[in-house]
């Protein structure tokens, strides 16, 4: 695995969730960070994501909308990890221009600040596996249809093509991943409006009934945070990624209604409860989900390595020592 020691690096979206771990792991390799990040209190950024490596960092509060600041911050970088990002699928249907602006117009703005002033850079962008939709064959690999089943899904496939479009007309060194439910310490466990399990975890440590949707048996796959960010530096490192998009994906499929039960019984207490599905979720929901990751692991050595029991004991331990910096009691 290659290092990243001495180089110069930015990451859109760094005090979020992933762009936090990634963070870490990339100072402990001796990395000049810059991390971006608008704050926006309804989204994933958070402060005490970096509380640990705050003074190895530098932090630029500011929103990757604002041209002026992104030409400026991409002037002289060698890698943009690009995960800034409007998560919430329910806040795209809702307020579905924010989501175009910051998903697919901000990713464009970018994409021409780095042609215009840095084409060496090298650019890895945190796509999704919502834009395949409801999948018509399990599991699902890179070639199935793409066909987004909300605002946000259509968005960052544009985000997505933008960027193979650069590395493909201009020569901008640029590949996406398209992550799987992603998980870990620091993921954003205040509200429902990202994924399931960030309330899931919250509702659990503090004594209240897990909600499970439906009949519980949907299937999905899982992975850690380390798993996400290796995939990540990996990606980063390899010129064979160039122009490429690769599914990420857990080696365990599990139904929500087992992992419920899985979450219950690590040690934090808690119950879980069968719910009907709220009519907005239902009406975007995909069904069963897995991901075909065959094509990373051939090409870039890229495999999971946390199983989930591990990875959510590691999490649940997270959050019951410093729940107070992630949601109001
Ligand atoms: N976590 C997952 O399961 C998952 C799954 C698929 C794709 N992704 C993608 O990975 C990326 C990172 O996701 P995450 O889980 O860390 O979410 P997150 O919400 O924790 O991180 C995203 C960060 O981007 C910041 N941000 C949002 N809009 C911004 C803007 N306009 N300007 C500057 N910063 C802005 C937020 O403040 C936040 O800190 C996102 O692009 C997301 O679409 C995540």
């Amino acid at each position: 695995m290659k290092n990243y020691s001495g180089k110069e690096i930015l990451i859109t979206g760094g005090l979020g969730f992933i762009g936090s771990n990634l963070a870490r792991r990339l100072v402990s390799q001796g990395a000049n960070l810059t991390l971006v990040d608008s704050l926006i209190p309804q989204y994933g950024g958070n402060a005490f994501n970096i509380d640990d490596i705050k003074n190895k960092v530098a932090v630029n509060v500011c929103d990757v909308r604002d041209t002026f600041a992104m030409e400026h911050l991409i002037q002289g970088k060698e890698y943009l990890f690009n995960l800034a990002g409007q998560t919430s699928h329910l806040d795209s249907m809702a307020d579905p221009h924010t989501d175009l602006d910051i998903n697919a117009a901000a990713q464009l703005s970018i994409l021409e600040v780095c042609r215009k002033e840095n084409p060496d850079i090298k650019i890895v962008f945190a796509s999704t596996r919502q834009l395949y939709g409801r999948p018509d064959y399990l599991p699902v690999d890179e070639k199935h249809p793409i066909r987004p089943v909300d605002v946000n899904g259509i968005n960052k496939l544009a985000g997505e093509w933008y960027h193979l479009l650069y590395n493909n007309v201009y020569g901008i060194r640029a590949c996406a991943l398209r992550l799987t439910n992603t998980y870990g310490p620091r993921m954003r466990v205040k509200d429902a409006r990202q994924t399931f399990l960030g309330i899931w975890i919250r509702l659990l440590i503090e004594g209240r009934p897990i909600k499970v949707f439906g009949d519980g048996l949907q299937l999905r796959d899982f992975n850690y945070v380390d798993d996400c960010v290796e995939a990540l530096l990996l990606a980063g490192a390899s010129d064979q990624a160039n122009g490429k998009v690769y599914n990420l994906g857990g080696s365990e499929v599990i139904g929500l209604k087992d992992l419920s039960k899985m979450m219950v019984n690590l040690g934090h207490g808690g119950s879980f409860e069968l719910a009907p599905f709220p009519s907005e979720r239902k009406a975007i929901d995909i069904g069963d989900y897995f991901s075909d990751f065959s094509l990373i692991t051939k090409e870039l050595g890229w495999a999971p390595k946390i199983d989930l029991k591990d990875g959510l004991k590691l999490t649940l331990n997270y959050y019951s020592t410093h729940s107070s910096h992630y949601w109001d009691k």
